[in-house]
């Protein structure tokens, strides 16, 4: 993910590092290409035009194994991409050649392949190039390209790659953790955009959601407040031509990496410290974990505890709640009139909750706000709406999961409740405590027949 914010740096210093880098740096080759017949051994390197990254055999933390990687070109070790992350070489025997098909190989002692590029069709004269984006590209002796590193990420993200490369088929880019810091095989985290009309980041453990972002409105993630300043410094998400990106318009040295323990860690390099900084991390605290507070629960991290029910929903289970134990979530109070199947009862209405992150699984209509709404109100199995701005209208009918409360930014939900529980919601505001009553969030209540009436 290369949710990208930037800070000053200068060029000139880093220039000047870069000169004094390669004076002294031995392995350093001027070389930036591979041909066919041509190779790189274990002690040496190919370094991109301007300097900026380079691609040779390196062993993370305290491994003994050899790995061929793409790194920054920085006095601090920081690998961006593995090739053989899986079959690494167990001494210094490995060479990185083009092939006779074309392919770009890594092999071991015994001359047996270790790692291809895999490309299916025979290419006569290949070459292989590293960039100043990072990016390893392979072209085919007319300069077209036909394989690169980019479209296949490892655990980290910069500037220039795409998370999904073609949006008809939704063939998307994903990231995968380490192992742990000492072996870059694939670990249990991986990282991605979910292409729908409402595109979401997800990181996923074994597969399943972990933490997610909630939608893009083009702006920003609606349950990541902070992308807005985000936003400002060049973040975007390009659809109209035909991929999603994140670009930095005003980039340094920095990255986004999806660390071993499944956290996404933007880095800036800082030539003060002369060494990585955290500039970003959007999973702060336990309401980032996703259902933390299980189905129809809401997670407030300034809450004590905090998990709570939305309004006109009680714990599952109250025991397991009161332990905080909250995955099992809450069910509803009263049962909605248009379920009860009784004529002549009061018609259900909305409750609005304000400064949410919208739960998962959202529907998307092409609707005004007016329209979403009545929709939702004739649909029986609608049991919330929302009206974001950038996305539209988005309904929910399996449940509300992975919904935060923040204290500023967010958008409005509105949740569907019997008129009874609105009735009691109407007098209960006026008795909550202070702390329940920013918690539970229901500023302001509407009928949905009335619409004009609101309280508060
Ligand atoms: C690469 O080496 C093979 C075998 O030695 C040779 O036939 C071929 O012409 C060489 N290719 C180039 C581009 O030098
Ligand atoms: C790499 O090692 C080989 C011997 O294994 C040696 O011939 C060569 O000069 C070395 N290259 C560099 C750049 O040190
Ligand atoms: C590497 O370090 C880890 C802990 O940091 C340790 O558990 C492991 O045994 C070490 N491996 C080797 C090969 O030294
Ligand atoms: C390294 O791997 C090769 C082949 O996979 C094997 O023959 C050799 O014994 C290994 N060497 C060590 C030191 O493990
Ligand atoms: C290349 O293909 C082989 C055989 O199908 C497969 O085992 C290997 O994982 C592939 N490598 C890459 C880098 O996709
Ligand atoms: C590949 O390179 C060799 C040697 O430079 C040349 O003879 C041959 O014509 C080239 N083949 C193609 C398809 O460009
Ligand atoms: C991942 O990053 C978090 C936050 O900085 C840190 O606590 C954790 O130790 C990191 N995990 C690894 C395996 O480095
Ligand atoms: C929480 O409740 C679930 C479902 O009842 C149960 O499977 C799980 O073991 C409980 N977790 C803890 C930590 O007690
Ligand atoms: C609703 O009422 C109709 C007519 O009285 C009946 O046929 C239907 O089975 C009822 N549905 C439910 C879910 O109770």
């Amino acid at each position: 993910m290369g949710f990208i914010r930037h800070r000053n740096s200068s060029y000139s210093t880093l220039q000047l590092f870069f000169l004094i880098c390669s004076c002294f740096s031995q392995f350093s080759t001027a070389i930036d290409t591979i041909s066919v017949n041509q190779s790189i051994r274990d002690n040496e390197t190919l370094v991109s035009s301007g300097q900026k990254f380079k691609l040779g055999f390196f062993s993370p933390g305290n491994s003994s194994h050899r790995y061929v990687g793409i790194m920054f070109n920085l006095p601090v070790m920081t690998v961006i991409w593995v090739a053989n992350r899986e079959n690494p070489i167990n001494d210094s025997s490995g060479v990185l050649q083009i092939s006779q098909d074309g392919n770009l190989v890594i092999s071991d002692g015994q001359n047996s392949i270790v790692w291809s590029s895999n490309i299916s069709t025979y290419v006569a004269n290949s070459s292989a190039q590293i960039l100043d984006t990072g990016n390893l590209v392979l072209y085919n002796s007319n300069g077209g390209i036909i394989w690169e590193s980019f479209l296949h990420a490892s655990d980290s993200f910069v500037e220039g790659m795409k998370m999904i490369t073609d949006l008809s088929t939704k063939e998307r880019n994903i990231l995968t953790s380490w192992r742990n810091s000492n072996d870059p095989g694939p670990g249990r985290f991986t990282c991605g955009i979910e292409p729908s009309q409402i595109p979401q980041a997800f990181i996923w453990k074994d597969g399943y959601p972990y933490w997610r972002s909630g939608p893009w409105n083009a702006q920003v993630f609606n349950g990541v407040p902070r992308t807005k300043i985000l936003y400002k410094h060049g973040l975007r998400l390009v659809s109209g031509s035909g991929y999603y990106t994140l670009t930095n318009l005003n980039s340094v040295f920095t990255y986004s990496q999806l660390n071993a323990s499944g956290i996404i860690l933007e880095k800036t390099w800082s030539d003060k410290i002369r060494d990585w900084e955290v500039t970003w991390m959007p999973q702060e605290g336990e309401c980032e974990l996703y259902g933390k507070c299980g189905n129809f629960g809401v997670c407030y991290a300034a809450g004590r505890p905090m998990c709570s029910c939305f309004p006109g929903f009680d714990p599952r289970s109250h025991d397991e709640w009161d332990e905080g134990n909250w995955t099992r979530g809450c069910t509803r109070r009263r049962s909605l009139q248009c379920e009860r199947n009784i004529t002549g009862g009061k018609n259900d209405g909305f409750l609005k909750m304000s400064r949410v992150k919208l739960p998962d699984n959202a529907k998307w209509f092409p609707m005004f706000e007016t329209e979403c709404r009545s929709e939702c109100l004739n649909t029986c199995s609608c049991i919330a709406y929302a009206y974001y701005s950038g996305v539209g209208c988005m309904m929910w009918d399996e449940g509300l999961i992975d919904v935060q409360k923040f204290s500023s930014d967010g958008a409005d939900l509105y949740i569907r409740l019997a008129d009874s529980e609105l009735e009691l919601e109407r007098q209960q505001q006026f008795t909550y405590s202070a702390a329940i009553l920013e918690y539970l969030t229901a500023e302001v209540l509407e009928l949905a027949g009335n619409a004009g009436s609101s309280f508060l």
